[in-house]
């Protein structure tokens, strides 16, 4: 059973989950996630918040019983409801009859509509507040963060704000649970990864969170999925802040392609090797038929530059390259330059289709796109040698 005291009122009473092959079914967990649960203690009431998904139930119910004893839970707070948070919310009821939900109107819908549970509920607005005695727990609504019904709670004596999914990341917790126990040097990538898979489009609405809460105090963050932030905190607040500004990383390259005989692969490699003389030094390169789009989405975020290159492929984009492209535009990516290269036999549709997904996009198409017809010949190589140095031109300006 996992059971940490992280201070003299919070206990973490979250899971690991190193079983789950996808998060939500389709974003990698090699490193396993964690599902964080908070125990706070006040004088004379206690207070679980987040839960636990489903399968994970007994092990979070174990941990409350060992730190209260004989006392029972009073409220379930739940930040968001996404059910790796609120799957276990019919069994705790089972488990503590007594326990009332805590969560605001949209919320209480949910938890109806998922669960079929409505009694006992406690309805909360942006700025309340619950006493718990000598603990006061006050609600700021951060819709869309990743949820409509999302809200953080700031436990306001210990200046401890309890996120939900802002500022968590992918990787289970080895041991320690507090970043200063660990070495968090993992859990950094981690963080890209999933800002970037699950929370990525909605960036302006994590701005708005951050805005809301810059004139309060915070020491700790303790969020939904990975470390419970005090040493890092404000290397995590920077990361999601320039994530959710859409603003890169680094000024590296995100190269994208598809290539099904090896043509379209000599353009990629030529644009390579140009970008490394022009002085650029992060480039990931993507077989996007063999990379997962997590890893490519992360890249995306990460480097100022991006390259899409396609064969033809019916008439259409190749359709991973077309998967990674929809992708990054259903998140809103901006902040980027942009070069199209495309290969065709009959009709030069990929270039022109992902020039014109890219110009109706918020990222910047730095020039028209590069096409090859049948193997790409000397001219066509150095065209391509050319758009790369024109890239990393813009990128370093
Ligand atoms: C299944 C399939 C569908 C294709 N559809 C088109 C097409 O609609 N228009 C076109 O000009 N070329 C089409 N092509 C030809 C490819 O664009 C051409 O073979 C190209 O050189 C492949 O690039 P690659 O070697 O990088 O895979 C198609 C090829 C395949 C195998
Ligand atoms: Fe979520
Ligand atoms: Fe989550």
């Amino acid at each position: 059973m996992r059971l940490h005291r992280i201070s003299a009122h919070i206990n973490y009473i979250g899971v690991n989950d190193r079983t789950t092959e996808r998060f939500e079914t389709l974003w990698p967990l090699p490193h396993g996630v964690s599902y964080n649960s908070y125990l706070v203690t006040g004088s004379d009431k206690t207070a679980i918040i987040d839960g636990v998904e489903v399968s994970h139930a007994l092990q979070q119910i174990d941990a409350i019983k060992s730190v209260l004893g004989d006392r029972n839970p009073d409220y379930l707070i739940i930040n968001h409801m996404e059910p790796d948070h609120s799957g276990a919310i019919r069994i705790l009821r089972q488990a503590f009859p007594e326990l009332t939900i805590v969560g605001n109107v949209q919320t209480l819908a949910m938890v109806k509509g998922f669960y079929g549970v409505a009694d006992n509920f406690l309805t909360v607005k942006d700025g309340d507040t619950l006493s718990l005695g000598d603990v006061t727990l006050r609600f700021a609504l951060t819709p869309m963060v990743h949820w409509p019904e999302t809200m953080m709670t700031y436990f306001e004596e210990e200046k401890t704000l309890l996120s939900g999914d802002a500022f968590g990341c992918f990787g289970a917790l080895n041991g320690a649970v507090v970043d200063k126990d660990m070495d968090t040097t993992p859990y950094f990538p981690e963080m890209i990864r999933y800002y970037s898979n699950i929370v990525g489009k909605y960036g302006q609405f994590v701005q708005r969170a951050m805005a809301k809460l810059k004139d309060i105090t915070v020491e700790t963050i303790c969020s939904t999925h990975g470390p419970v932030w005090q040493a890092e905190l404000s290397r995590v607040i920077d990361l999601y802040d320039r994530l959710s500004r859409y603003e890169p990383l680094d000024r590296g390259v995100t190269i994208v392609y598809g290539s099904m005989y090896g043509n379209t692969e000599r353009m990629v490699e030529a644009t390579a090797d140009a970008l490394v003389e022009a002085g650029v030094r992060n480039i990931s390169v993507h077989n996007a038929a063999k990379s997962d789009l997590s890893y490519i989405l992360a890249d995306l975020f990460t480097h100022a530059g991006v390259i899409f290159a396609s064969p033809t492929y019916s008439d259409s984009v190749f359709p991973p390259v077309a998967a990674a492209l929809d992708a990054a535009v259903l998140r809103g990516l901006k902040n980027r330059e942009v070069a199209v290269i495309g290969e065709f036999t009959w009709a030069p549709m990929a270039a022109k289709k992902i020039g014109a997904a890219i110009e109706a996009s918020e990222m910047n198409l730095i020039s028209d796109p590069i096409t090859a017809k049948h193997a790409p010949d000397a001219d066509i190589l150095d065209k391509c040698r050319a758009l790369a140095t024109a890239l990393a031109e813009k990128i370093k300006a």
